[in-house]
């Protein structure tokens, strides 16, 4: 299972102050230096934290994946296919969330997504689609051509109960088979941190676990290398 970092509240820190420190650029080389397999960052339509420079730069200077994760409007897709990204992966966005709150609905989304991917594959950019572990969700982005998805795992990091925990694993477990069967890659994330991780590790048949808030807000005490590492660990066990 590959790891990489979503390095978006590094930007978050340095825009409170609207100030050049922490950057998120050195973030980058120092995760990919700790030994990460890309790098992650959302470029939001509001830019409350990752912006268009970040974005160019990284595309530059880092030597491991960029996973550009974007919103399908026509200003982000442009710019996603001027920076061509290793990896582009489509969420839903609001204005006011706080977060991403959940997967995008392929089936209702389905024209939108249509035209995107069309437009990300035209520039050779592989397309994920951050998703429900749901099945009618997996068959409508197999029928977009879509090269992932990422199941989204809040529902399962959120879980009120173990049973409830186990209940989702099994979901994310299933979504998980059924993608494969038909050549998806699957990617994983949201929510996840150095505890849940012990468990969700389990499903050794998923790609690669896409992880934020928890590594940086460790990262605080820790250091970023350390807090890395120390994810790695768990994730190798
Ligand atoms: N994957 C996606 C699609 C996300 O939107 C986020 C949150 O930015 C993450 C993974 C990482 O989630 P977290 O910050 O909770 O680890």
């Amino acid at each position: 299972m590959r790891f990489s970092i979503n390095i978006d509240h590094i930007a978050t820190l340095r825009n409170a102050r609207a100030d050049v420190q922490p950057d998120p650029i050195t973030a980058a080389l120092l995760a990919e230096q700790a030994g990460v397999d890309g790098i992650v960052v959302h470029l939001r339509e509001d830019r409350r934290h990752i912006n268009d420079r970040d974005v160019r730069i990284l595309r530059e200077v880092i030597t491991t994946k960029l996973d550009l994760e974007m919103a399908a409007t026509d200003e982000i897709v442009k710019i996603a296919c001027e920076t061509v990204p290793d990896l582009a992966t489509i969420v839903p966005e609001k204005r006011q969330e706080l977060t991403t709150e959940g997967g995008i609905d392929v089936i209702d989304n389905f024209t939108l997504l249509h035209d995107a991917i069309a437009d990300l594959h035209k520039y050779k950019i592989p397309v994920s689609l951050f998703i429900e572990p749901i099945q009618e969700q997996i068959e409508s982005a197999i029928e977009l051509k879509a090269d992932y998805i990422e199941i989204h795992t809040g529902h399962f990091a959120n879980a009120a109960s173990e049973e409830q925990m186990f209940e989702e694993l099994e979901k994310v477990r299933q979504a998980t088979k059924y993608a494969k069967r038909f050549g998806l890659g699957v990617n994983a994330g949201h929510g996840l941190n150095y505890s849940n991780i012990k468990i969700f590790r389990e499903l050794e048949d998923i790609d690669e676990v896409s992880i934020g808030h928890a590594v940086i807000a460790r990262a605080v005490f820790v250091g970023l290398q350390q807090a890395i590492r120390d994810m790695l660990t768990l994730l190798k066990k």
